[in-house]
C-alpha cells in the first residue's frame, strides 16, 4: 500500500513543501490533490530557495513525476511562468503532468474574488485574490471550465460564452465593473492551451497503473485541516478539501491503497487572513515567533498572525485525517523564549472542552486553558540528533506526541532539506 498523504493540520503554511521535498527522495510520484496558486510552498535544498504554488513539492528530483491532479484549480498564465521561472534555474519541468479534469481559474474568477471580497468589507475573508473560492463555485454549479477543454476551441468558446453572459452581468451591474472580453479571453487561454498540451494526461489511470507496479506516492496537500471546506472555521476557510479524503476525491485514487497519513504540524500556530484563532498571541512572544520564524505570507506577502501550540487542534486534525504520525516544524523558532506554553483544552461558559467544540461560538469565544512548558535557551538549527537536543526541547517533543497519542516522527529545526531530525521511538 504505498501511497503517502501529507496534509497540514492547522490553518496552512505549517512547513509541508519542507516535508513533502524530504519525502519525496523516496517517492516515485509526487500529486498536488486540491487548492491553487493561493498555496505557497517553500523549499530549501541544496543552496535553491523555491516557492512553489502549484507545482508539486517533489519537482527538485528527477526520479519524481510531479502530478497536478483532477481536484486543483488551475490559472494556466500562472502555471506556464512558474513552469518558465523553474526552468530558468535550470530545473527541468518536462515529466509534469496535468489531469484534463482539473478546472480553469479563469480571468474573471480573480476579478470577482477581489469585488467579493472589497463588497464584504469588514466582514471579508482576507482571501489570496488568487479567484480560488469563486472557481470552485462554478466547478461545483457545474459552469467551469476544465483543462481538457483547452484542447477543443469549439467547446472551449462555447461554455466560455455561456458564462461570461453572467459573469458579465454579475461584474457591471452589481459590482459596477467593466465587462470582460470572451475573444481575448479564448486568445489568451487557447494559446496557453497549446503550450500544455503535452503535459495533460488521465492522471487517475496513471497513478493507479503506477501503484499496480509497485511504484510510491505522496499526495501532498496544500492549506490545512483547520482550512477546510467542510471540517475548517467555515466560513474563514479555503474553498477546497486538504484533508486525507479529500486528497483520495482530489487524485482519484480508493482508500485502501493508504498506508501512512503524515500531519505536518509547526511548533506554533499561524494564522493568514480572517477568522478565530484561540491560542493568537499579540504581545511580544507572538511578535518574537512572527519574526524568528520569518511568518510573512509566501503568496501575498501579508503578515501571519502567530500564537502559542494548540493540541486541541492537533488532536482534531488527528480525528479528521486519521493521522499515522507527525512530521514537526520549526522548533528552532521557539529557541530563547522566557516563558512557553501549550494550550491543552478551551474553556467557555464554565466547561471545558479538549476536543474540537461541537459549535462554532464556542470556538470564536473559547479562552485556552494552558499548560506551562520549560523554555530552552540554545539554538537548534544546528543540531543532527534528536537525542543532542536540549532536554527540554525534547520534552516539548514528546508532550506534543503525548497530547495528540500520534508519534512525531520527523522534527525540523531550519529551513534546509538537511536540517531534519530521525525521531526515534
Ligand atoms: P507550507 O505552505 O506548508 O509549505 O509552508 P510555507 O512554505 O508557506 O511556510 C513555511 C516557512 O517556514 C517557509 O519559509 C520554510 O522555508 C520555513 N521552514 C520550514 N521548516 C522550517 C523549520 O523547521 N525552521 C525554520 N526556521 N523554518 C522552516
Ligand atoms: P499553503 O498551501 C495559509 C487562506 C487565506 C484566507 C482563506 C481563503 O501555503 O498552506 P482563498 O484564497 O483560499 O479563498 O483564501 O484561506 N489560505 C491560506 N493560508 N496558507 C495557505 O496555503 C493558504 N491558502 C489559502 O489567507 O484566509
Ligand atoms: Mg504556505
Amino acid at each position: 500500500m504505498p501511497v503517502t498523504i501529507l496534509v497540514g493540520t492547522q490553518w496552512g503554511d505549517e512547513g509541508k513543501g519542507k516535508a513533502t521535498d524530504l519525502l519525496a527522495a523516496r517517492s516515485d510520484f509526487v500529486v498536488r490533490y486540491q487548492g491553487g496558486n493561493n498555496a505557497g510552498h517553500t523549499v530549501v535544498a541544496a543552496g535553491e530557495l523555491l516557492k512553489l504554488h502549484l507545482i508539486p513539492s517533489g519537482i527538485l528530483y528527477r526520479h519524481v513525476t510531479p502530478v497536478i491532479a483532477d481536484g486543483v484549480v488551475l490559472d494556466p498564465g500562472v502555471l506556464l511562468q512558474e513552469m518558465d521561472a523553474l526552468e530558468g534555474r535550470g530545473i527541468d519541468t518536462s515529466r509534469l503532468k496535468i489531469s484534463g479534469n482539473a478546472h480553469l481559474v479563469m480571468p474573471y474568477h480573480l476579478e470577482i474574488d477581489k469585488v467579493t471580497e472589497r463588497y464584504l468589507g469588514k466582514h471579508r475573508l482576507g482571501t489570496t485574490k488568487r479567484g480560488i473560492g469563486p472557481a470552485y463555485a462554478d466547478k461545483v454549479a457545474r459552469i467551469g471550465l476544465r483543462v481538457q477543454d483547452l484542447l477543443d476551441p469549439s467547446i472551449f468558446r462555447q461554455k466560455l460564452d455561456v458564462v461570461l453572459k453572467e459573469k458579465n452581468l454579475l461584474l457591471a451591474r452589481l459590482y459596477n465593473r467593466l465587462p470582460m472580453d470572451a475573444d481575448k479571453i479564448a486568445e489568451t487561454y487557447l494559446t496557453h492551451g497549446k503550450r500544455l498540451e503535452p503535459f495533460i494526461t488521465d492522471t487517475g489511470a496513471l497513478l493507479y497503473q503506477a501503484l499496480r507496479e509497485g511504484r510510491n506516492v505522496l499526495l501532498e496537500g496544500a492549506q490545512g485541516t483547520l482550512l477546510d471546506i467542510d471540517h475548517g472555521t467555515y466560513p474563514f476557510v479555503t474553498s477546497s478539501s486538504p484533508v486525507a479524503g479529500g486528497a483520495l476525491t482530489g487524485a482519484g485514487l480508493g482508500p485502501r491503497e493508504v498506508d501512512r497519513v503524515i500531519g505536518v504540524t509547526k511548533a506554533y500556530v499561524t494564522r493568514v487572513g480572517s477568522g478565530p484563532f484561540p491560542t493568537e498571541d499579540t504581545g511580544p512572544a507572538g511578535r518574537r515567533m512572527g519574526e524568528r520564524g520569518v511568518e510573512v505570507g509566501t503568496t501575498t506577502g501579508r503578515p501571519r498572525r502567530c500564537g502559542w501550540f494548540d493540541s486541541v487542534l492537533l488532536r482534531y486534525a488527528v480525528r479528521v485525517n486519521g493521522l499515522t504520525e507527525l512530521f514537526l516544524t520549526k522548533l528552532d523558532v521557539l529557541s530563547g523564549m522566557s516563558e512557553m506554553r501549550i494550550c491543552v483544552a478551551y474553556e467557555y461558559e464554565g466547561n471545558c472542552y479538549d476536543d474540537f467544540p461541537p459549535h462554532q461560538t464556542i470556538f470564536h469565544k473559547a479562552q485556552p486553558v494552558y499548560e506551562d512548558v520549560e523554555p530552552w535557551p540554545e539554538e537548534l538549527d544546528g543540531v543532527e540528533r534528536f537525542e543532542d537536543l536540549p532536554a527540554a526541547a525534547r520534552k516539548y517533543v514528546d508532550r506534543i506526541a503525548e497530547l495528540a497519542a500520534v508519534p512525531v516522527r520527523h522534527l525540523s529545526v531550519g529551513p534546509d532539506r538537511r536540517q531534519t531530525l530521525a525521531v526515534p521511538g
